[in-house]
């Protein structure tokens, strides 16, 4: 089984090809990633301090079609046209990518070179994220699907990020387990006792933690993304001056939530009695870093104890923190699953991979921005 992934949820475009050896299991010897291929679109941004939507769809309609003639390459499965042109099913996808008409000169000019590859599968994702950017990928898929005559599958976003540490790792999943996800966009703790049957325990009633990170960063007035930013600042502080202490938001409540909005209005206050300078700069993102640390741990933690789970699983861009990787492994009494930091952002792989390993796929080919992990 050969699956063709799609990811275009954010701002990061992914196309993934993976080859499933037929098992159920997750296990890193039964797959193969023929391709992962991601096209960042953060200097695009940059200069906006967060993903601007119309931007980001531009962008996806621009790489999807070399990304993917690369990616089929890369997997020797790119193959000369020696077929005849659908001249019908050309303008159908012509009306089917009436919103991306910069996506469909492109995929026409593909169809006319290309034959359809040897692959079984695609596998596209539906949500959660920008409506506009899920549609591109969606309409791109489906044209796919339905020039090559290919089924489509649906895929959750968080999902993937869930099993993203699998895409590198050769270690049996013990469940039941507890899923740290986060990222951009969401900070979720998600218990499941079987692939695909998630409950979530607890989120963010606000920002998510990366969301914190990269407006702190902003107000510190570091560039976006602000995670990687952060932790470097950080990395470098060697002082206390200032004697910074910011909030530990909701950790001592009763809950598994989280809230991050307090933490960057604290930020901001502290910031604007002081002056920027770069040491400054170092104590506070020391600080922020420490604060986000502090609250996913302790809580993380005590849901592991409470849940009596026997593994944990981070995911989502943050998880590539390199600080909080160390603090979860020296304190984390279970086994725990990490994604390389390949992974741990947006790919295209992660859609693939579910793909081939959860019965929670969806028929209906569909954005939905909102998605939610357990529907
Ligand atoms: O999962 P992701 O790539 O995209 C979403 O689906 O949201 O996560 C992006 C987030 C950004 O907020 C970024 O600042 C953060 O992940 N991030 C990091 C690091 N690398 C990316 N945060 C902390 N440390 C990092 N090394």
């Amino acid at each position: 089984m050969i699956v063709l992934a799609i990811e275009t949820s954010c701002d990061d475009t992914g196309i993934s090809i993976i080859k499933s050896k037929n098992s159920k299991k997750i296990d890193y010897n039964n797959f193969e990633i023929l391709s992962n291929l991601t096209n960042s679109q953060i200097d695009v941004h940059r200069e906006y301090g967060g993903v601007f939507p119309a931007l980001a769809k531009r962008e996806h309609q621009k790489a999807l079609v070399p990304l993917l003639i690369k990616s089929l390459k890369k997997s020797g499965l790119l193959k000369e046209r020696k077929k005849e042109i659908d001249s019908k099913k050309i303008s159908k996808i012509k009306i089917n990518l009436e919103k991306n008409e910069l996506l469909f000169e492109e995929l026409r000019e593909f169809i006319k070179k290309y034959d359809a590859p040897e692959i079984n599968k695609i596998a596209v994702t539906i949500g959660p994220g920008l409506e506009p950017c899920l549609y591109t990928g969606i309409n791109f898929a489906k044209s796919l699907s339905f020039y090559w005559n290919i089924p489509i599958v649906g895929i959750n976003h968080l999902e993937g990020h869930i099993l993203s540490s699998f895409l590198s790792s050769n270690e049996k999943l013990k469940l039941p387990t507890i899923a740290l996800i986060i990222s951009g966009g969401n900070t979720q703790l998600i218990y499941f006792e079987k692939i695909g049957k998630y409950k979530i325990i607890g989120e963010t009633r606000d920002d998510a933690a990366g969301e914190c990170l990269d407006k702190t960063a902003r107000i510190l007035e570091l560039p976006y993304p602000g995670g990687p930013e952060i932790y470097k600042k950080a990395k470098e502080c060697k002082t206390n001056k200032y004697k910074i202490k910011l909030p530990r938001p909701m950790k001592h409540e009763k809950n598994y939530d989280f809230s991050f909005s307090g933490l960057k209005t604290a930020v901001l206050y502290h910031s604007k009695e002081n002056k920027i300078n770069d040491n400054y700069v170092k104590e506070m993102c020391y600080e922020i870093e420490a604060s986000i640390i502090d609250v996913l741990l302790y809580k993380t933690l005590k849901a592991v104890k409470e849940f009596n789970v026997k593994s944990l699983i981070l995911g989502g861009g943050v998880s590539a923190n390199k600080k909080l990787i160390k603090e979860f492994k020296k304190n984390s009494p279970v086994d725990i699953f990490i994604p390389k930091p390949l992974f741990s952002g947006d790919n295209a792989s992660m859609i693939g991979l579910v793909s081939i390993y959860s019965p929670n796929i969806k028929k209906l080919i569909k954005p939905k921005p909102n998605l939610k992990i357990n529907e």
